[in-house]
């Protein structure tokens, strides 16, 4: 049984690597090996943002001059993007490195640079006892890359894992990788505050901030004129998203809210409606969605606009209240079911899915018998389902007993993905004979008489090629379905 299912778009913490691809040519590439350019090659694994901030690395790197390559083996300096959410993340990384590293037998002179999380989390470690690297950058470092890789050259330990509370990127422009021109990313905030108890972003992204709302929105408008058909506005808790034109630190910001009426700050609501007026031929996704930050405004919006997709992500973790409160989620399982009441009465026909964990501490089987309830009451169209895994320096770590043993632990996720897996083609069964409007990215993986897109619920659509092309929107009648496609005709 696999631990999870994978789906690039939504997917918040996919262990799934992707590697730069470009347009370059053989011969563009041997003339500025020639011409000296430096050539740098980046992979990315972990959530979303992962993949966003190594856009934003691109930039960083060609704005001073270097070009992206798409094998490790050409590159002047090789980078690997991490993610450090469960253990087996981390491993693949390691694993991944250790490969990296035999090409310094053939390639002397060639860097390898740690980015994201694991850098956070182990910069010493892998530096200087494991010598597995040569550069370790955290997320908000990303600017100071170019002089970074310089001082690696020059043979000094390049490190900067500096955690900053205002760093947003606003300013810096992505460098669209692996895309496929139709969906951009776009992140609208960075860090996060919250302390899930099980969760290691908040030491290794920081202070939660937000981005300058003028700046997202020229963004999104730029992809729009270069064709791209959809934005996903990104951030560990959009619903928290909170910018102010005087204070970056959102406890700032609410303090400031407290003491005067004048309000110029931007919400998530309102940056969603803004985002939204861009263009009717422009979808707007979000993700990740808090259930104890989720307001009313935010459905409302959605429901106002017909281009903001109706499909939410929001992870429940865990159906039992008691384990809900020790993973500080600040919700119990009545909160949580209410929101999703508000969700359905305000969006009837919204996709929901979710992220859970299996086997926490002190979880018991009545605890997991009421995940297996709750999800039974929700019914989620698709969900991410993950045992849990300790993570070092995490408030879990330091105050619970990981004391699910891994047999069990991986016992009640078998029963959670089998009940999703019910769920998922249940909800795809209830989708056949209805007609969606779907935005087409590409040809199918299985036949090249296919393209596949998505409808606003965010359900994979796969139908006959036709005379379409990817970036055009097509109505399509569901005629049939498997738990994670739904397969229909052009009409
Ligand atoms: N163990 C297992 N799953 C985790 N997640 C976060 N931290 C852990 C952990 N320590 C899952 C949560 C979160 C998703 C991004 O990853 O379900 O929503
Ligand atoms: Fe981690 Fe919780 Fe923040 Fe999500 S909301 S990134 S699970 S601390």
């Amino acid at each position: 049984m696999p631990e999870k299912i994978y789906s690039p778009i939504l997917d918040p913490s996919a262990e799934t690597a992707f590697a730069v691809s470009s347009d370059i040519t053989p011969e563009a590439l041997a003339q500025e090996s020639k011409s000296g350019t430096r050539r740098f090659y980046i992979e990315s694994y972990g959530c979303q943002m992962n993949f966003s901030d190594s856009e934003i690395v691109a930039s960083v790197l060609t704005q001073q001059g270097f070009q992206p390559c798409t094998g490790y083996q050409d590159a002047d300096v090789v980078f690997i993007n991490t993610c450090a959410i469960r253990e087996n993340a981390e491993q693949k990384v390691r694993n991944r490195l250790k490969e990296f590293h035999t090409l310094k037998k053939s390639k002397p002179g060639v860097l390898i640079g740690l980015l994201g999380c694991m850098a956070e989390r182990l910069k010493e470690q892998l530096l200087e006892q494991e010598k597995l690297v040569d550069i370790v950058v955290g997320p908000d470092a990303y600017r100071d890359l170019p002089r970074l890789v310089s001082e690696a050259e020059s043979g000094l330990k390049a490190v900067n894992v500096l955690l900053s509370r205002e760093e947003t990127y606003a300013d810096v422009n992505p460098v669209r990788l692996n895309s496929n021109g139709v969906s951009a990313f776009i992140t609208i905030m960075r860090g996060c505050d919250n302390m899930c108890s099980f969760c290691v972003v908040p030491f290794t992204r920081g202070r939660e901030r937000s981005r300058n709302p003028e700046s997202i929105i020229q963004e999104a408008s730029m992809v729009f004129k270069q064709g791209y058909r959809e934005v996903t506005l990104l951030g560990q808790n959009v619903d928290s998203y909170l910018w102010s034109p005087h204070y970056a630190s959102k406890k700032e910001i609410l303090k400031s809210l407290s003491r005067s009426h004048t309000d110029s700050t931007v919400n998530f609501a309102q940056l969603l409606e803004m985002v939204a007026q861009i263009d009717p031929q422009l979808r707007v996704r979000f993700s990740t969605s808090n259930p104890r930050d989720m307001t009313d405004e935010v459905l409302h919006t959605i429901a106002r606009y017909d281009n903001i997709c109706k499909s939410i992500h929001l992870p429940v973790q865990s159906g039992s209240s008691a384990i809900l409160k020790k993973m500080n989620r600040g919700h119990d399982r009545e909160w949580y079911l209410e929101r999703i009441r508000t969700i359905r009465r305000i969006l009837p026909d919204c996709g929901i899915t979710t992220d859970i964990i299996c086997g926490f501490c002190s979880e018991t089987e009545e605890d997991h018998q009421a995940t297996l309830s709750l999800m039974e009451e929700v019914r989620y169209d698709w969900a991410f389902m993950f045992h849990y895994s300790e993570r070092p320096g995490t408030l879990a770590a330091r105050k619970y007993k990981d004391d699910v043993p891994l047999e069990e632990k991986k016992r009640r996720l078998s029963e959670v993905i089998a009940l999703q897996q019910r769920h998922s083609l249940e909800s795809n069964q209830k989708d056949v004979g209805k007609v969606f409007q779907v935005l087409i990215e590409g040809v199918s993986k299985k036949s090249d008489k296919h393209l596949f897109g998505r409808n606003s619920q965010n359900k994979v659509v796969v139908f006959d090629a036709g005379h379409y092309k990817p970036g055009d929107y097509v109505q399509v009648k569901i005629t049939g379905c498997t738990p994670a496609t739904l397969l229909g005709e052009p009409v």
